[in-house]
């Protein structure tokens, strides 16, 4: 059994079937892509596996629980967040304080039992995530590649099992990618979280997954390494395009 096995996922939005049975797994430590083009169904995937939209039908075990149905709140208490595609940090605040606030949440209420762990811990997750420059900064005075970067941070800051990001490079350029990437990892490395990933920057995305699910129309339509996926002809055909394979690659 993996960390987390969806099964035959369905969601329907009156007429339309945004998430048709779709089926995969996430193991412990795990990085996984979604990969697909625009109305797919990747963000459904995730609006339902994290609690924010019910499913009309399918499982969800996570470490052996059903946990279809279940609110945000039940879900991130035991260990599945998520990131949005727009970020949400909370204005008037400085980083830190943004991840303080994620330390006051249910879990780590529990977890952390007095003001000096949780300082240590906010200090740690400001240097994994590599955000000691701006940790006293008010989140809105910085730039789009921090607050990304701080989106990631805060949902570490909860110390889940897996996370769920949803287009964390979406308006960046390749330079303020790349120390995101790097934050990913060292986070996936250090903890082993699992990490579930959609993007549409396909040679960044590439290199930082694992195995890719990829999905069109709402269903599941491949599962491979990012090799066996550039070159899969369905995946081409529905999104990568021709050159697919050159812009992975280049
Ligand atoms: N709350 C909702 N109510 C009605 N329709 C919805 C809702 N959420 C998503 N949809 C529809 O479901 C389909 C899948 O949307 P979704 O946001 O999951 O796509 P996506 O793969 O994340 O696309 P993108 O790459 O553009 O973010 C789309 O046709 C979308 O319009
Ligand atoms: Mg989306």
């Amino acid at each position: 059994m993996a960390l987390l096995d969806i099964n035959n996922l369905y969601k329907k939005f009156g007429g339309l079937v945004a998430t048709n049975n779709i089926t995969f797994s996430v193991e412990k430590g795990e990085r996984v892509g979604i990969l697909g083009p625009n109305g797919a169904g990747k963000t459904t995937i995730f609006n339902q596996v994290s609690g924010f939209i019910k499913p009309d039908g399918g499982e969800i075990i996570f470490n052996g629980e059903n946990i279809i149905g279940k609110s945000p709140e039940f879900i991130a208490k035991k260990g599945i967040v998520r990131t949005f595609q727009i970020v949400k940090p909370f204005k008037g605040m400085n980083v830190y304080d943004n991840l303080k606030v994620a330390t006051l949440s249910p879990k780590m209420k529990e977890e952390i039992k007095n003001e000096t762990e949780r300082k240590k811990w906010i200090e740690y997750i400001i240097d994994i995530c590599e955000l000691k420059n701006v940790a006293y900064t008010m989140t809105d005075l910085l730039p789009q590649g921090y607050l990304k970067k701080l989106e990631v941070a805060k949902s570490l800051a909860i110390k889940p099992k897996v996370v769920l990001l949803d287009e964390p490079f979406a308006g960046l350029t390749h330079s303020e990618i790349e120390p995101i990437s790097k934050v990913i990892i060292k986070a996936n490395e250090v903890s082993g979280t699992s990490i579930v990933l959609i993007e549409h920057r396909l040679k960044e995305f590439m290199q930082l997954v694992e195995r890719v699910i990829a999905i069109d129309y709402g269903e599941k339509i491949a599962e491979g390494t990012p090799e066996e996926i550039v070159k899969n002809k369905k995946v081409i055909e529905s999104y990568l395009g021709k050159g697919g394979e050159e812009i992975v690659n280049s």
